[in-house]
């Protein structure tokens, strides 16, 4: 038997004015609904709004490539071998007897959205999200990708020490036939000096826009090769450390490409990686917390209309953390400090026991609570006004982060936060919570998130019809923010601002993918089950 969480979903099909399916097309008519509101001579004044706008969502499924640069690491290698074992309907022994392969974790395949109320039965009825539209099948992606350590897909797997050794047994024969990782370019200086013993796999020389070519031309390989119509690249690489943005060097789309042609030593692995992909027009990834998207690789994304999504997969203390100081600061309670300290055995904290790759993490874990703490300012004071620097961020909790390397613990990451809240009349509450996180087993299934939603928006298209006027149909912006659900530090459109609340990213999501069928995001008011 099919897992549920592997089956293929049924389609939804709305009855509604304001869509229309062709065998090519369906096309959705939504109000943007909101409301304007200003502060003047004392008072708020408030405005509803509501702005029409089309969507047009491609029906036709991509037949989608992912390729992932870290092939061969826990991530890499964990997804590889998840997506083989349900393809070829592997079950596998454990202690506690048969395990068959799912996909729990991923939002689109296991978890459920309301498409209304039956009539009949007053009772509301739930579907998977992968039903709202047209999506890849995690089964149906091609798989390839890039890493510095040579070793085979099997044997990476072994090395990763992340599933169950019935499961590895059994799977190994198909890790096989994706073989040996592609070579990638490694510039020892942007990762811990303590991977270079893997890096037996690596494209020669020093000349950066080679290398860019290089990566150019294995995308489109391997888009030929296996009859594509679509590539996701994906960063599940090793931490980078942060690259300084330099004037002149990769502040602009242009000087950037300049910089490659020069071989500047600020251009980082994952940065010719987006610019690969862009240049490609394919979509790209960051799974991991550097700054890829220096400037000149947003301007060029923009440019080129290139879709682009990032940055770090938020799979555990951080996912936590995104609903818990919610739910504090929402229910009118003050965090005053957020204590957390990790430890992990893999890699991926070897890599971490560096300081500057740690530094990286540090960042992409710590603006979480910015968002929360900007919407409450009766709890939290405001900055002063024309405050620099630090003060710019107004009243802040204290908020610290450590990770350290402990080699025991493996793939199984252990993380602790202490919540320290100021709570009535002066009192102060403590909550502590200990979190295990199997690290791959939960990064695995946002990759897949990741990857399947990115082809999803490029298959939609929207148009303002504000002015009655029939534009064109046209792309979304590049930076997929809608992404935001999996990521840690979402990347956004320069001057928005950035939501980490975990329900509010969720929310947005099912909103969109609802807006392209014709129906509401939020049905939580419920009303018939308020009145008489
Ligand atoms: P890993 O260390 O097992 O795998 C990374 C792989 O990248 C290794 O095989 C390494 O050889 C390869 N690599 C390094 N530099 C490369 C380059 N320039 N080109 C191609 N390959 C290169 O790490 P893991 O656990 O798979 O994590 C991958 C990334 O995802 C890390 O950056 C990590 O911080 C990030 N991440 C992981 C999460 C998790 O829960 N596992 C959560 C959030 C982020």
């Amino acid at each position: 038997p099919v897992h549920p969480t592997a089956a293929r979903p049924l389609p939804i099909t709305v009855q509604s004015e304001n869509v229309a399916y062709s065998d090519e097309h369906i096309v959705s008519k939504f109000f943007n609904r909101g409301s304007e509101a200003v502060f003047a001579n004392g008072m708020y004044s408030v405005k509803p709004v509501s702005k029409p706008f089309e969507f047009q969502t491609t029906r036709k499924v991509s037949k989608t490539g992912l390729m992932m640069v870290g092939l061969g690491g826990n991530n890499g290698t964990t997804l590889c071998a998840t997506i083989l074992a349900n393809r070829h309907g592997i079950s596998w022994h454990t202690k506690n007897g048969i395990q068959q392969p799912n996909y729990i974790g991923s939002v689109l395949r296991a978890s459920t959205v309301s498409i209304g109320t039956n009539p009949a039965t007053g009772k509301e009825v739930y579907v998977p999200i992968s039903s709202i539209l047209p999506m890849v099948h995690p089964n149906d992606l091609v798989l390839g990708g890039w890493d510095i350590s040579g070793l085979p897909m099997d044997k990476a797997m072994e090395r990763a020490k992340v599933l169950d050794w019935d499961l590895q047994r059994q799977v190994a024969p198909h890790m096989a036939e994706i073989g040996k990782p592609l070579p990638s370019i490694y510039y020892p200086d942007f990762i811990a000096a303590n991977q270079e013993a893997r890096a037996d796999n690596v494209i020669p020389g020093s000349d950066k826009q080679a290398h860019l070519e290089h990566l150019r031309a294995d995308i489109r390989a391997f888009k030929q090769k296996h009859a594509l119509d679509r590539v996701v690249v994906f960063w599940t690489a090793n931490t980078e450390r942060y690259s300084d943005i330099i004037p002149g060097v990769n502040d602009t789309a242009d000087n950037l490409l300049a910089a490659i042609k020069a071989s500047h030593s600020e251009v980082s692995p994952s940065t010719l990686f987006a610019v690969a992909s862009i240049l490609e027009g394919e979509p790209f990834v960051n799974g991991a917390p550097q700054n890829t998207f220096v400037p000149g690789v947003i301007e060029l994304a923009e440019r080129h209309q290139s879709f682009i999504g990032g940055d770090d997969l938020k799979s555990g203390q951080t996912k936590l953390k995104s609903v818990f100081a919610e739910f504090l600061v929402n229910a009118g309670i003050k965090p005053l400090s957020i204590a957390s300290y990790n430890h992990l055995g893999n890699n991926d904290g070897h890599n971490l026991s560096a300081e500057p790759q740690f530094k990286s993490k540090e960042i992409s874990k710590s603006s979480v609570v910015d968002d929360m703490v900007n919407a409450n300012r009766l709890l939290y004071k405001p900055p002063a006004e024309g405050a620099k620097g630090k003060a710019a961020k107004g009243e802040h909790p204290d908020h610290i982060v450590v990770i350290k390397y402990v080699p025991a613990v493996g793939d199984s990451k252990r993380a602790i936060d202490e919540y320290y809240s100021e709570i009535l009349m002066g009192g102060r509450s403590t909550i502590n919570i200990f979190n295990e996180c199997e690290d791959s087993l939960l990064a695995t299934p946002l990759i897949l998130d990741l990857s399947i939603l990115a082809e999803l928006l490029t298959r939609v298209k929207y148009r303002d019809l504000s002015n009655g006027a029939q534009t064109e149909f046209k792309p979304l912006y590049p930076i997929l923010s809608l992404l935001s659900y999996m990521l840690k530090a979402p990347l956004v459109k320069p001057g928005t601002d950035v939501v980490n609340s975990l329900s509010r990213q969720r929310n947005a999501l099912e909103a969109f993918l609802k807006a392209c069928i014709g129906l509401e995001g939020n049905g939580d008011l419920l009303l018939e089950t308020r009145i008489w």
